[in-house]
């Protein structure tokens, strides 16, 4: 071995995220298995024995950084014959064996439903020599049982996952294959973990699942989500509570009233879209027309008027015209999103769009995300600055990148505020009087 920093136990672990809050989670998860059996998380891959990949394939681009993430780390193997490389996630899913055999420095391709092998799995490379596959879907969902241990410290904020999978089956999109079925997690499991954190000194919670409108249809006599909602909401120690992502289709009328009922569930939805054509929603397999969108938003904000609505949508679906184009842009104007994450449509091998004929030039995709960017730019400057001279209760969540003196934290409606503090407010909620509303983020005064 030369040159590299390796422990005498071999136990040092660096990992590397792509994709979403899900597989951020996961990977909290992967570090506190491995923590119980010893391994230490490294955040200097040179100084690692065992590098692990949790990677994304949802559109072309994330896929094709982890091939870029493993072309480095194939570097640090020729230097470093001992280490061990593994990829986890929706790539290796996806891929399963023909990673392995794509990629020679390769040692270890675990899924999706596999995460609490993990370490068993390592220790099979590290004894046996064996290059090893294990991407097998189990109704067992042991890996959405693992609850991980928080890192020591003040941590304000936590992940807690309800429900694995997705039945949708939109036509654009790889996840129902990478993630398997849906699955919920017993309500008492989940009002567990949340009831220990807050106990740690956790004060909002993000509940988690592709789908979380369809959480405990599959747990008869189970809660249903809003039920679940309601229950949380009367945890003493927790403060806030959000969740993503909804699907349009599945927002049920109690869960609407819910944000006018439940005092802790902060006033935001992440409620994604993907196109304001009737047409095109059609073919995505989307399950609702643009008024029913349009509606739901309606209701949302008769119940509580203040509330955030943030979306997914993309452009350049197979098929999608300047007529279908302009009716994405006429929804973005009506409903005046506070936000939105915005994609061109990147096809994924496997699933139905893929293999749609109409398929969309890279240029015009390009153009229509500038134009809809530009617009919602507008849009989101216009709904921060409508923001100024209002006061608002702020969970405080660290320093911001402005500098020391400077905090940061969001509204209820899920807007960065930063402001003059000291770290001594991490995890209070204080009152801040909202000066100046920016392109990304708000300015304030604590009262
Ligand atoms: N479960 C969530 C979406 C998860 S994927 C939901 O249904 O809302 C996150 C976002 O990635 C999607 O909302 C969609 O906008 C985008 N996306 C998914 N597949 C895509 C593809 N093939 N090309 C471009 N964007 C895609
Ligand atoms: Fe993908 Fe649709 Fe499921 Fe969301 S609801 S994860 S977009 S299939
Ligand atoms: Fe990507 Fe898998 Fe999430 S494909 S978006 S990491 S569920």
């Amino acid at each position: 071995m030369k040159g590299f920093n390796v422990s005498s136990n071999g136990k040092y672990v660096y990992l590397q995220t792509f994709g979403c809050q899900m597989n951020v989670h996961d990977s909290e998860k992967m570090l506190s298995i491995l923590a119980e059996h010893d391994y230490k998380y490294t955040e200097d891959f040179h100084r690692a024995d065992i590098i692990l990949l949790n990677t994304c394939s949802v559109r072309a681009k994330p896929e094709h950084k982890v091939y870029s993430a493993l072309g480095r780390v194939a570097k640090l193997k020729e230097k470093n014959c001992h280490l061990i490389v593994g990829v986890g996630g929706c790539v290796a899913q996806q891929e399963g064996q023909r990673l392995l055999d794509r990629v020679g420095d390769l040692d270890l391709v675990f899924g999706t439903h596999n995460l609490h092998r993990l370490p068993e799995l390592i220790d099979d490379v590290k004894t046996s020599g064996r290059r090893l596959c294990a991407v097998e879907f189990s109704d067992e969902a042991r890996s959405l049982e693992i609850v991980p241990i928080p890192p020591s410290g003040h941590k304000v904020k936590s992940y807690v996952t309800i429900m694995q999978g997705c039945d949708n089956y939109c036509s654009f999109c790889i996840v129902p294959y990478v993630r398997g079925r849906e699955k919920s997690r017993p309500g008492e499991n989940i009002l567990e973990e949340i009831r220990a954190l807050s106990k740690r000194g956790v004060r909002e919670i993000t509940l988690l699942g592709q789908n979380v409108n369809s959480y405990g249809k599959d747990i008869p006599g189970g809660l249903s989500f809003p039920q679940l909602l309601t229950h949380i909401n009367e945890i003493e120690e927790i403060w806030r509570i959000r969740f993503t992502t909804s699907h349009p289709k599945d927002i049920s009328p109690e869960l609407t009233r819910a944000f006018g009922k439940l005092d802790k569930l902060c006033e935001h939805i992440h409620l994604p879209f993907q196109s304001g054509s009737d047409r095109v929603l059609t073919r995505m397999n989307r399950g609702y027309t643009r008024r029913q969108y349009m509606e739901i938003g309606e209701q949302l904000r008769e119940v509580c008027p203040d509330i955030g609505i943030t979306a997914d949508v993309m452009v350049g679906f197979p098929g999608e015209d300047e007529r279908d184009f302009h009716e994405t842009l006429n929804l973005i104007q009506r409903v005046q999103f506070d936000n939105l994450f915005s994609f061109k449509y990147s096809p994924r091998k496997g699933t139905q769009a893929a293999r749609f004929p109409d398929q969309i030039d890279e240029h015009t995709k390009s153009r229509r995300l500038r134009a809809l960017q530009e617009l919602q730019k507008e849009i989101t400057l216009s709904r921060n600055r409508a923001h100024e001279g209002s006061c608002e209760e702020i969970l405080v969540e660290g320093t911001s990148k402005g500098g020391k003196e400077e905090m940061t934290g969001r509204t209820s409606s899920n807007k960065v505020v930063n402001f003059k503090g000291s770290p001594e407010l991490i995890g209070q909620l204080v009152e801040v009087r909202i000066e100046k509303g920016c392109a990304n983020s708000l300015r304030g005064k604590i009262i």
